[in-house]
């Protein structure tokens, strides 16, 4: 939601570009609602030094290089460090050919341009995660006192229901569990965007249409990203159209009402040796000494949600 000043929402960015992440940057660049401060990078889709060459590639296709890129974890806080390429391919955004970056990442870490960030603002700001949780986890333990400069943390990550990278975990929360107990132990007001969630965000051959009639680079590139992402959806898990998971994060910040939430208590398994980076979402209050710590996206308005994203492609295809 804008804010109350009714101008943009000032958001940071922490992900893993990956062809999901970067429909998510593209949402927020051509949203007149949310003004993007700064992207950070992590493992997780690809090693951590290709996430962030394919931000800086998505910033160039909008003609944003403006919007500063800082260069973060190339694992996670404990264990080893899992990657996504299998489904992301080499580069981690496979598929259509992008423009080389002209600008290099800014030259301090995400965890030190995060704490920068934060610090400097004149209020406390929103912070959406679509990758691992790992810079974030980072800076909570290292600066705990730095919740008090985050408004809140939306994130795609966990599930209410199954997995993806194993039968019970999905990818993010897989990738840096620790990271993610760090979060839901910060304080900081959290919102979940898990599987259950963005499986109802499916590119269907309509929506891929849309995005390929439009007169403009913008558009066909997205196109062609649903194009390689869902072969791959359609080749591991069967799926007929690919979930687009992280636009979610931002289509919530644009529009109250495309998702609906339950404040629920949310915990993240560590340690179990087939169940470890499962989430386990208290939906109907079982667990009675432990309280809600988190909004957990139910339902999404999957009209809406792309009728959301197609007008940002449009805007920023039409200024390109
Ligand atoms: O499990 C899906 C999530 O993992 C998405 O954010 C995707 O980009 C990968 O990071
Ligand atoms: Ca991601």
């Amino acid at each position: 939601m804008s804010e109350p000043t009714g101008g943009p929402l000032p958001i940071l960015l922490d992900c893993d570009p990956g062809h999901d992440d970067a429909v998510a940057i593209l949402l927020a660049l051509g949203s007149p609602g949310v003004r993007l401060l700064g992207i950070t990078t992590c493992f997780g889709n690809c090693a951590v030094a290709d996430a962030t060459r394919n931000a800086q590639r998505v910033l160039a296709l909008a003609g944003r290089e403006d919007v500063p890129v800082a260069e973060g974890a190339a694992g996670p806080m404990r264990g080893a460090t899992a990657l996504g390429n299998y489904v992301h391919g080499v580069t981690g955004l496979d598929g259509p050919e992008l423009p080389e970056p002209t600008v290099s990442p800014v030259a301090e870490g995400a965890v030190s341009f995060l704490y920068r960030t934060l610090t400097e603002a004149p209020a406390p700001l929103t912070v959406v995660v679509t990758g691992p949780m790992t810079n974030l986890g980072v800076l909570l333990t290292s600066e705990p006192g730095i919740a008090g400069k985050i408004a809140e943390i939306v994130f795609m990550g966990g599930s209410t229901e199954r997995g993806n990278h194993t039968p019970t975990a999905e990818f993010n929360t897989y990738a840096d569990p620790e990271a993610l107990d760090v979060v839901l132990r910060s304080g900081v007001p959290v919102r979940m965007v898990g599987l259950n969630l963005t499986h109802q965000a499916l590119a269907t051959q309509p929506v891929v249409d849309r995005m390929a009639a439009m007169p403009h680079t913008v558009g066909r590139t997205c196109a062609a990203w649903m194009g390689f992402f869902g072969d791959s959806y359609e080749r591991i898990w069967e799926f007929s159209a690919p979930p687009v998971h992280d636009p979610c994060t931002i289509a919530a910040l644009l529009d109250p009402d495309v998702i609906r939430w339950r404040p629920s208590f949310v915990a993240v398994e560590l340690d179990g040796r087939w169940t470890r980076g499962t989430t386990v979402v208290d939906l109907y209050d079982r667990y009675p000494d432990e309280q809600p710590n988190a909004s957990v996206a139910l339902e999404l308005d999957a009209e809406r949600y792309w009728d959301l994203v197609l007008a940002a492609l449009d805007r920023l295809g039409a200024a390109t």
